[in-house]
């Protein structure tokens, strides 16, 4: 998928340097060919002798190298490439780019380039979190450089949190994207994630325990696999993911109105946990507490998005795919609102106290097709929305669904 494109792949100073060793080989595979420049931090994890094997190139270092200026200069380096890609990010060197600094030979190539980037930062968790890096992460997304990860997991450091550089392949899927070169490239993708909140007055509202986590997920991965996506999200704590546009919302009635507006899609995927009641009427000021006794919340049924743009139509996506959150007779119930609210698939998981799934890392999914029910293993929401992501795009090059 990848024949004849040429990557110029600037391994930065971490410890997931190693992981850009099978990005190499899975470029190769693909048919890219690849050129690397190993940072003086990058050479600290592997050796020039690792990379080079596996580009079969040369691998630059120095920038006042004569031998390597007269074999191929910093300018003609990036010339030669359609795309550059930083794996390892470290933060000092997103810094550096973000400052438009030039100090070593692979920051100098990224200034004197005019091709595209894409960076994957890797880097602990405090370092990834603190106000300097995320300015210097907004600087360069303004510059137009593309981002994939960093993913959230257990880390070198014995820390926990998000500063992962992302998976080969991951990256890797990125690339692809870049080219316009997934299986979704073309289509387009509405994902609806989080929960929403509903008002009662100005400090109180309705809401529920979702993270958005899993619409996320569902988002990110379709992106990767090259669809124009647009995720629709309630209130969520979470950094919106690269190559997705991102509308946040509040209220189940922006957030169909966000979905109305995002139409014409392909496929939609309704991954919110959207309040299912609003408050009739807001107060305009906050209710007070008063003697006369307690105040009554009546409450009204919101618009059900899934159930709208499951509506048959000219506007109506190809795919429609909905999401059960049950307690109990998961498959059953989740089958019988399938049919209710006229979508393709359900997607159904248990949400029951127990299980962890609302709000956590991981997922245990049945997918609910016309075809019947398959149960998925557990597994973390990035994997399940990548497998599902993968599903969308066999149905839609198929034709069926
Ligand atoms: N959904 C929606 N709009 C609503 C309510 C739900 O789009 N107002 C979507 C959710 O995004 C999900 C599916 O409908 O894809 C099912 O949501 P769920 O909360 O499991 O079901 P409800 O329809 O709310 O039914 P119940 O609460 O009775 O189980």
């Amino acid at each position: 998928m990848l024949e004849g494109r040429r990557i110029l792949l600037i391994i930065g100073g971490g410890i997931a340097a190693y992981k850009s060793l099978e990005l190499i080989r899975r470029l190769k595979e693909r048919g890219a060919s690849v050129r690397a420049i190993l940072t003086r931090g990058g050479a600290q994890f592997i050796t020039p002798l690792a990379v080079g094997s596996l580009t079969g190139e040369k691998v630059s270092s120095e920038l006042f190298s004569l031998t390597d200026e007269a074999e191929m200069g910093h300018i003609e380096l990036s010339r030669a490439a359609d795309l550059l890609v930083v794996a390892p990010a470290t933060a000092h060197l997103m810094a550096r780019m973000a400052a438009g600094l030039a100090d070593d030979l692979a920051t100098t190539v990224l200034l004197a380039t005019d091709k595209p980037v894409l960076v994957a930062p890797a880097m602990n968790v405090r370092m990834w979190s603190h106000a300097a890096t995320q300015r210097n992460l907004a600087r360069l997304a303004a510059d137009g450089i593309a981002v994939v990860g960093p993913n959230e997991g257990p880390m070198a450091c014995n820390e926990f949190g998000p500063g992962r550089m992302a998976e080969p392949a991951e990256i890797l899927a990125a690339i692809e994207a870049s080219f316009g070169a997934g299986p979704l490239a073309g289509r387009r993708a509405l994902v609806t994630a989080g929960p929403t909140r509903e008002p009662i007055d100005p400090v109180r509202y309705i809401a529920n325990r979702s993270s958005g986590r899993q619409g996320y997920a569902i988002a990110e991965a379709l992106a990767r696999l090259g669809a124009d996506t647009t995720l629709v999200s309630g209130p969520a704590e979470i950094a919106p993911p690269a190559a997705v546009r991102c509308v946040k919302v509040e209220t189940a009635g922006e957030m169909l109105a966000a979905c109305e507006a995002a139409l014409p899609v392909e496929v939609a995927v309704c991954a919110a946990a959207v309040a299912d009641w609003r408050a009739r009427a807001q107060a305009n000021q906050k209710i007070k507490k008063s003697k006369a006794g307690l105040p009554a919340l009546e409450l009204v049924e919101n618009p059900d998005i899934l159930a709208t743009l499951s509506r048959p139509g000219p506007r109506r996506p190809r795919l429609v795919v909905g999401f059960a959150a049950e307690t109990e007779d998961v498959i059953a119930h989740a089958s019988a609102k399938r049919a209710a609210k006229g979508c393709d698939w359900i997607v159904a998981n248990d949400v029951s106290p127990g299980t962890g799934i609302m709000g956590g890392e991981e997922n245990a999914v049945h997918l609910i097709t016309p075809a019947g029910a398959e149960s998925w293993e557990r597994a973390p929401k990035s994997a399940v929305a990548a497998r599902l992501a993968a599903r969308i795009a066999e149905t839609l090059a198929g034709g069926a669904s």
